[in-house]
């Protein structure tokens, strides 16, 4: 499936199949790795709930990429020379001269982060009765479109959802479906078409440019714009590379710069696209610009800053070009890849092929004897962090929402993610997480669910906290000190 050989592949002389960083550590942070008694605690001060845990109590975060992707000297260096101003700034003209470079989009609206260009996005353009179709969603993504008055469709393949597959894109969306969709609802409900790349909730599952290509015809035909999430689209370019014939021998600066070109508006998160902070909206189409404009200072800041802090704009600048480069944007899923594969090995149900962002692991096989509606993901998450001390995070009913009559919406899927942010773990660190997964494993019926104690209207997952259904912590905890005595 992957191109087997890139110029520059290094080659080991014992066979072995294993990334080599291409990059050095120069500025680390000491990590400490908690008793098992005391990880016993905090997970239930943290409300079972792996965001409600401290770092003191965490040895590797795999919460998220999001802002913890280890930063370049360069990137560091340019922060010293920001230029800090409340308009003007220079600083801003020099990251409109990257998103230039890179996304070839001319009008830039910079934003705190990704969810704020989701909000000034749908506050514009989705309206009550909005029918918004993408490949997937995103929790952040689904909670202003709806609390817009609009509704989500997704439209992906049924690739999408095989645990084991070996598609290399099931982030691509269903053509055909799309078409219908916007027949069915009619196209003057459509605001727009949204494409996800290396779609988050679906295992960091990158979609083809020959989908995206389709995408375009179904938009021009029924005169649609199309939105293009591009967080995660430096990974996405890397897989298009890697995997579809026809870009085997182009740039990442190519494919991302053809990917912007397929898009009316493309909006990221400068906390995971340009490893730094911030993130930004931008188009080429000036009537689309204008809409989108006055609410940045009403809710960000004034155009130059957008209620990012200058250093970030000029971190996100230097952080754009760096994903030009397939050494930096390649990092997590070779890692990922290899973490996937391995635990494959060992039986481990695992999304597979290994897509960006974090290695996945799927619930419901992982722990067949807990019901959906007793959270299998966050049941996993807790029990993973309890035995091992890294910090995982729920992808499944958790971080989904209830109906109107109040029932849970199972999610399609029951992942645990366990983020790879970029160049910040080590192949030790790798193996010590595959260790502990297949020791978890191999102690599976050990692990209960989970219930909500409170439980908040919006966005749950952040702050919600649960309870074990049962003592299986204590018993969980008891084989771990039987097994490995006292280690951590
Ligand atoms: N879109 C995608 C695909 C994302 O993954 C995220 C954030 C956002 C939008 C929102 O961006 O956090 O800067 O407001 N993903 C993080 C994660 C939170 O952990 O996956 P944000």
């Amino acid at each position: 499936m992957e191109k087997t050989q890139k110029k520059g592949t290094v080659k080991f002389f014992s066979g072995k199949q294993i990334p080599l960083e291409m990059h050095k550590v120069r500025i680390v942070q000491s990590l400490k790795l908690v008793p098992i008694e005391r990880r016993k605690e905090a997970i239930a001060e943290a409300g079972y709930n792996s965001f409600l845990l401290g770092t003191k109590d965490i040895f590797l975060d795999m919460l998220t990429d999001s802002g913890t992707n280890a930063m370049s000297d360069e990137q560091l260096s340019k922060m010293m020379v920001a230029d800090d101003a409340y308009a003007g700034s220079q600083s801003f003209v020099r990251f409109e001269k990257a998103v230039l470079d890179v996304f070839g989009k001319k009008l830039l609206l910079p934003v705190h982060q990704g969810r704020a260009a989701e909000n000034i996005i749908s506050q514009v353009f989705v309206k009550k009765g909005s029918v918004v179709p993408m490949n997937y969603h995103f929790t952040t993504t689904l909670a202003h479109i709806q609390l817009n008055g609009g509704k989500v469709v997704e439209l992906y393949t049924p690739e999408a959802m095989k645990i084991k597959s070996t598609n290399p894109f099931k982030g691509n969306i269903d053509i055909n479906r799309l078409e219908e969709l916007i027949k069915k609802e009619g196209p003057e409900n459509v605001p727009f078409i949204r494409m996800e790349a290396s779609t988050n909730l679906i295992g960091g599952q990158p979609f083809s440019m020959k989908n995206f290509m389709d995408v375009r015809k179904v938009a021009d035909k029924y005169k649609k714009i199309i939105v293009l999430d591009a967080s995660l689209i430096g990974e996405n370019a890397y897989f298009i590379k890697k995997r579809e014939p026809e870009y085997f021998e182009k740039s990442i600066g190519f494919i991302l710069n053809k990917m912007s070109e397929l898009s009316d508006i493309v909006y990221f998160s400068g906390r995971k696209v340009s490893s730094s902070r911030g993130g930004a909206i931008c188009t080429n189409n000036k009537d689309l610009y204008n809409k989108m404009k006055d609410l940045v200072p009403l809710y960000e800041g004034f155009l130059t800053y957008g209620g990012i802090s200058i250093r970030e704009i000029e971190a996100m600048a230097v952080g754009l070009y760096e994903t030009l480069e397939e050494d930096v944007v390649g990092q997590s899923p070779s890692f990922i890849n290899y973490a996937a594969n391995e635990l494959d090995k060992l039986g481990i149900p695992v999304i597979l092929p290994g897509g960006a962002l974090g290695c996945h692991i799927e619930a419901q096989g992982f722990l067949p004897q807990v019901p959906q509606k007793e959270y299998p993901a966050g049941a996993l998450v807790a029990a993973f962090y309890l035995i091992s001390g890294c910090r995982g995070m729920e992808r499944g009913t958790i971080s989904s929402i209830r109906d109107e009559n109040g029932n849970d919406i199972l999610a399609d899927l029951e992942l645990m993610r366990l983020a790879f942010p970029r160049r910040v773990f080590t192949l030790s660190q790798v193996e010590y997480l595959i260790d502990r997964l297949n020791w978890l494993y191999q102690n599976r019926n050990l692990v209960g669910g989970l219930r909500f104690v409170e439980e908040p209207p919006v966005l749950r997952f952040f702050t919600g906290r649960l309870e074990p259904v049962s003592n299986w912590p204590d018993k969980l905890m008891a084989k771990f000190r039987a097994d490995f005595g006292d280690s951590l």
